[in-house]
């Protein structure tokens, strides 16, 4: 076991500081990196499975031993690892045992809208929700979280998030690191405001209403700065930026490259090596990490080096190049010592077959926040598509107000769509993949190419999630 201390740069917000630009250090005892349980599957037939999920009320300790009131599933903070195979049918049943309404909807994954869990399938407290749905897709990891209509980023905030993986016979036979908390570990990462008595209350002041909430403490698997014991060798980790609004960019802090495997939807075609991958609120990467270098007891640190102009201005220049956890490397072997040359194949979408081409603007003005002009609305569909047909949507974003506006990461439920290009140039390596969520610059216009073969309503929209609730979403129905 390491026993590690380690200093955590504890920032206040500009103007919530209570002793102005006070920079509070804390001396906390590291805690292992909590690996969420893999969910059981209750049926016993190889080709269909069943979970059960209860959404719950609990407490967690955060910071210095204080307890905040968290969201879980089937426990305190965050939900199990959900594990499919690709051909499955799989039935949940999802209890809301919370004192609100929820809804539990599946990011990434390609059903019908009525199994999708967004904003029309509402699940009073005390209900069951039973969505149905057969695995269509290559392997990838998704996640899972609430999308009641102006109550996602709250409770998202408090704890409700789960990953959800696919196999399929690709990741299967591909000599890649996969065994669950072992050699292949899930990281959810998300940034917390932790308030000066050291509560995780939601609390969103205007900056955060207009910008997406920045917090002051980052949380893996919903622990502040956690160790992880890594054998040596190759280790994988399934990244996903589960953060409210901010957008990270992670590297290790001795600069050592890594090499991106998979992008929001699945595999790429071959390993891209990066030293630092961006991703925005509700993107994955799996990336794998070669530890067989080091000597027993070494550590490395996962940091986030975003310079996001926002980022900068809404923490103190200590939070630019922030850790968020450490690997300590073991004696132990992973296995696994070569990257595969090629992963798997991806069919581009041809631009050809394409029926229609949509324009989607986005634009923020302070809390007023619109695609093409308009605010969410339950009882409006916005746009028509046929089943199975193949389509452009071109999504601008039209920054506006200071700094030229920000980003926005534009997400589409209900399909895995191909990065056509980005003001014209192709994407980069990492974003030639399956992505179901984009992070488009202020002023830049982004292709999409997508066939929509489920049949339903299905939401589109900022994933920050305070402009969701703001109404930054759109929908479309297939039919
Ligand atoms: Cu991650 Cu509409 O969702
Ligand atoms: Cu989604
Ligand atoms: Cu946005």
């Amino acid at each position: 076991m390491v026993s590690a201390f380690i200093l955590i740069k504890y920032v206040f917000p500009d103007n919530e500081s209570p002793s102005a630009s006070s920079d509070l250090s804390e001396l906390e005892e590291s805690k292992p990196l909590p690996i969420p349980p893999l969910l059981e599957d209750l049926d016993p037939d190889p080709n269909k499975s069943e979970f059960h999920l209860t959404a719950q009320q609990g407490t967690s300790e955060i910071l210095n031993g204080v307890e905040s009131e968290t969201l879980g599933y089937n426990g305190n903070i965050l939900g199990p690892v959900i594990r499919v195979h690709k051909g499955e049918k799989v039935k949940v049943k999802m209890k809301n045992n919370l004192d609100e309404g929820t809804t539990l909807h599946w990011h990434g994954l390609r059903v019908d809208g009525e199994n999708d869990g967004g904003p029309h399938s509402g699940i009073m407290p005390g209900e069951t929700w039973e969505p149905e749905f057969t695995i269509d897709q290559p392997a990838a990891t998704l996640w899972y979280h609430p999308h009641m209509m102006e109550k996602t980023a709250k409770q998202v905030y408090e704890g409700l998030a789960g990953l959800f993986y696919i196999e399929d016979e690709v990741s299967d036979s591909l000599a890649i690191p996969k065994e669950y908390g072992v050699n292949d570990f899930p990281l959810i990462i998300q940034d917390r405001k932790m308030d000066a008595s050291d509560n995780m209350e939601y609390s969103p002041n205007m900056k955060d209403m207009m910008m997406g909430l920045y917090g002051n403490a980052f949380l893996v698997n919903g622990a502040i700065a956690p160790y992880l014991e890594v054998p040596k060798g190759l280790v994988r980790l399934r990244i996903l930026n589960g953060s409210n609004g901010r957008t990270y960019d992670f590297s290790l802090d001795n600069s050592q490259a890594f090499n991106q495997i998979a992008s929001d939807g699945g595999f790429l075609e071959k390993p891209i090596e990066k030293s630092a991958v961006r991703l925005s609120p509700g993107e994955r990467a799996e990336i794998l990490v070669d530890f067989s270098q080091y000597e027993t007891g070494e550590k490395i640190s996962l940091i986030n080096t975003d310079s996001n102009v926002y980022a900068a201005s809404a923490s103190n220049d200590e939070m630019d190049k922030e850790e968020l956890m450490e690997f300590a490397v073991t004696n132990k072997e992973s296995g696994v010592n070569e990257i595969p040359e090629q992963l798997t194949e991806i069919e581009p979408i041809e631009p050809k077959s394409a029926v229609k081409t949509r324009e989607f603007v986005m634009m923020g003005m302070g809390t007023t926040l619109t695609i093409n002009d308009k605010q969410m609305d339950m009882t409006r569909i916005d746009e028509e598509v046929d089943f199975n047909a193949t389509e452009i949507w071109e999504v601008s974003n039209q920054g506006a107000g200071k700094n030229g506006g920000m980003a926005h990461p534009f997400h589409i439920h209900g399909v895995q769509f191909q990065v056509l290009d980005r003001d014209g140039n192709p994407p980069p390596a990492n974003e030639s993949g399956w992505k179901d969520t984009v992070l488009i610059q202020p002023k830049e216009t982004v292709r999409l190419i997508a066939t929509f073969k489920n049949k339903g309503v299905f939401m589109y929209h900022c994933h920050i999630l305070e402009h969701e609730d703001a109404g930054m979403m759109g929908q479309y129905e297939v039919n």
